[in-house]
């Protein structure tokens, strides 16, 4: 796929999320014996999916209903198999136009489209998922509220950021796929607040079945993790002390998390969740060391940026924005769409950058696209992200 159909997947996908899709009408078929396929949202079983219906010239037509999981590869192989996709929605329409010779053309009149800009607004107007004065056992056992469910004083921070994890977590469940069990997993848990409250929001609020593993160096930490487990009976949650360069998953995971993993921890956690191929990917960074220690003032970036690099703290910000850069452009680079926003008020932790990473179908020339822009900017740099790229 060329980079215009790529990008008119994506589209769809994210208003699929947002759920504004009027019509889909994909025209112009290869295969002469399907005149047109129009697509819009239904509800079936409680879940929103889009229904394709195929008109053929034998004059028959054909339904097939798609849920999140299976959107992105659907959109992608009907694009790449028609020469004309019309999008309507609520707030303006799009049309991609592909010739003979295989160019393609998206005409983007949607108000918004820019899908990462319309994903932070929506966030900021989500709906809380956690229920202030409300007992909720996981938050009782990890020490965040009150037995009568008021949250203790100096956790509010933690209670927010809770929250808005779960807000995320909302938001990516559609691309974790409809299988029959989840596999998550929770790189450098330490306490877990975040791995409990994943386990719960899935098992209960999603009624999934789910197994989940938290990761960490930490012997007396998991040793806590796993007695609280059992506690609240969380069967399918367990713990493992490792160091998690070393940690062998059971399976592909459907959702990689980590919050704060120290510095090049988030890099192992990025390289092996790309590695083994997670559908999503969520990861607040911590420290970027790394890459501070190598900005010695000798590239040519660094030259030309001595106002920044002069003062400490700038070149600090500095190092924590390329680092944190170079890590996005690697998964895309692995076939990842990423995004990058904040996790939560800037005030309770200046730790806040969240990267939402999500496998999407990718072409080869387009992965290569970003990995050049990747080598490009190291080299400007003088710099290497702990793990390098393929
Ligand atoms: C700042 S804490 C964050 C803990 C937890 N995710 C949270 O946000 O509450 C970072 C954790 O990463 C763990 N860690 C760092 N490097 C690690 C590695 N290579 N393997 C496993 N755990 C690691 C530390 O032991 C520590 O518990």
């Amino acid at each position: 796929m060329n980079e215009a159909q790529i990008k008119t997947t994506d589209l769809i996908c994210s208003l699929f999320d947002r759920q504004t899709i009027k019509k889909l009408i994909f025209s112009r078929f290869d295969d002469k014996n399907i005149l047109k396929c129009e697509g819009r949202l239904i509800l079936l079983k409680g879940r929103t999916a889009l229904q394709l219906e195929y008109f053929t010239s034998d004059g028959k037509a054909t339904q097939k209903n798609v849920f999140a999981d299976a959107l992105p590869a659907e959109i992608g192989s009907l694009i790449a198999s028609c020469r004309q996709c019309n999008v309507i929605t609520s707030s303006g329409e799009a049309e991609l136009k592909t010739s003979k010779s295989g160019n393609s053309t998206l005409l983007d009149r949607i108000k918004g489209t820019d899908a990462k800009a319309e994903i932070g607004s929506n966030d900021k107007k989500k709906k809380n998922i956690l229920v202030k004065n409300r007992f909720y056992p996981f938050l009782y056992e990890l020490g965040v509220i009150e037995s009568d469910g008021r949250i203790i004083e100096r956790k509010g921070a933690k209670f927010r950021q809770i929250d808005r994890f779960l807000q995320y977590v909302e938001d990516i469940y559609p691309r974790l796929g409809n299988g029959e069990e989840l596999y998550v997993l929770d790189l450098c848990c330490g306490k877990s607040y975040l791995t409990f409250a994943v386990y719960w929001y899935l098992t209960e609020i999603k009624h999934r079945a789910v197994r989940m593993c938290g990761a960490d160096l930490k012997a007396d930490v998991i040793e806590y993790c796993s007695k609280t487990a059992g506690k609240l009976g969380y069967e399918g949650l367990s713990f493992v002390c490792t160091d998690i360069s070393e940690f062998t998953p059971e399976r592909t995971p459907d959702l990689v998390l980590s919050l704060h993993a120290c510095d090049i921890a988030t890099d192992i956690v990025l390289t092996t969740a790309s590695r083994l191929g997670a559908k999503v990917i969520l990861s607040t960074p911590c420290c970027q060391h790394q890459i501070m220690g190598q900005l010695k003032g000798e590239s040519e970036a660094e030259k030309t940026l001595s106002p920044i690099m002069e003062h400490s703290l700038l070149k600090q910000k500095f190092a924590v924005a390329l680092t944190d850069a170079l890590r996005c452009k690697r998964l895309q680079a692995e076939g990842y769409k990423v995004d990058v926003t904040e996790l939560i008020d800037p005030e309770d932790t200046p730790k806040n950058l969240m990267i939402r990473a999500c496998r999407v179908p990718m072409a080869e020339e387009a992965k290569a696209k970003y990995a050049e822009e990747f080598r490009a900017l190291s080299a400007l740099c003088g710099v290497n992200l702990y793990g390098g790229i393929k």
